[in-house]
């Protein structure tokens, strides 16, 4: 049966589970897995811009023996010419897979709901659940193991990265702190859908408006742009409501000795986090970067796997 990840919680935890280990071997022996031996194509989609997305799912596909196809919607006739669903139609009879970075969630729905292949998220408005396996996959990693670490995440709560976050970790077992302004606080359904989750793994959701709050004892700190792609115009308000949520050493010093870092990227240092931190000794971002390629090619095997 065709599976799709739209969110982090369209896979179980055990689920999640499987595809981080099966990442570990991917990332050990990048060449063993050929689903898309053909080779078969794979549409990369991009309404928004992107580097890392870009770079690892063009790299991932061909690794795994297939063609990496990328469309800029801008020159396609995807959005105000041709429908979601129409689009999907054309698609499927020709590629293995959809993966798609798009604003509103309901076209990553529309589009899953019209297509015989899976069809991936990377990244919309409110999910951005190939980020969190990559980030996960950092934190066993550097850790050994996700359940029952202390994960907190300081900023822009109320944005995709911490969506995922809340669900993604909860469903590894973790017990997620956010430290946001109160009028960047996360939805009160995700909240609700995360602490259901974590009762369920053993993990746990706590939002606290104070960043040191959330930071102190932690075993991993997190964060991302205050200003997501979309909400450019919002640049001055938002910089004014996050002053004094900057993870910089001071803040870092609050979570355990050795706590480690990370952000999604792009960063901008000097606004949500400062360039010491950054580039400092806690700091696992380039691994992180490095672990998109390796998480979303256990995905994409994962996914082809289940679809037969
Ligand atoms: N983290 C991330 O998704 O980066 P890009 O926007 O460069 O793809
Ligand atoms: N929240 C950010 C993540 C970038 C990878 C955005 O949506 O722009």
């Amino acid at each position: 049966m065709v599976r799709h990840f739209l969110k982090d919680d369209d896979i179980s935890a055990k689920e999640q589970a499987e595809i981080l280990e099966l990442a570990i071997e991917v990332k050990s022996s990048p060449y063993k897995f050929r689903p898309f031996e053909g080779p078969k194509t794979v549409a990369l989609i991009f309404d928004k811009t992107s580097t890392r997305t870009r770079v690892s799912f063009t790299v991932g596909v061909a690794d795994l023996g297939g063609n990496p196809m990328v469309i800029d919607t801008g020159s396609s006739q995807m959005g105000g010419k041709e429908s979601v669903a129409d689009t999907a139609r054309v698609l499927e009879r020709q590629v293995a897979a959809i993966v798609w970075r798009t604003y509103a969630q309901v076209g990553l729905d529309e589009m899953a709901a019209n297509s015989s292949v899976p069809v991936i998220n990377s990244l919309s408005d409110d999910y951005h659940p190939c980020q969190i396996l990559a980030d996960l996959l950092t934190i066993k990693e550097h850790k050994g193991s996700l359940e029952g670490l202390s994960f907190a995440y300081v900023g822009d709560a109320a944005n995709n990265m911490a969506n995922s976050y809340l669900i993604g970790c909860a469903l590894a077992g973790m017990h997620v702190r956010i430290g946001s302004p109160t009028a960047y606080t996360p939805s009160e359904s995700v909240v609700l859908r995360a602490k259901e989750i974590a009762s369920t793994t053993g993990g746990s959701v706590t939002i606290f408006t104070s960043p040191d709050d959330a930071v102190v004892g932690a075993d991993v700190v997190t964060t991302d742009t205050w200003i997501s792609m979309g909400q450019e115009a919002e640049k001055q308000k938002r910089v004014e409501a996050f002053a004094g949520y900057t993870v910089d050493s001071k803040l870092m010093s609050k979570a355990k000795s050795d706590a480690i870092f990370l952000h999604c990227l792009p960063a901008y240092r000097g606004y949500e986090v400062s360039a010491e931190v950054l580039d400092g000794s806690q700091s696992v971002v380039w691994d992180e970067a490095e672990n998109r390629l390796h998480a979303q090619k256990a995905l994409m095997i994962w996914l082809a796997k289940q679809a037969g």
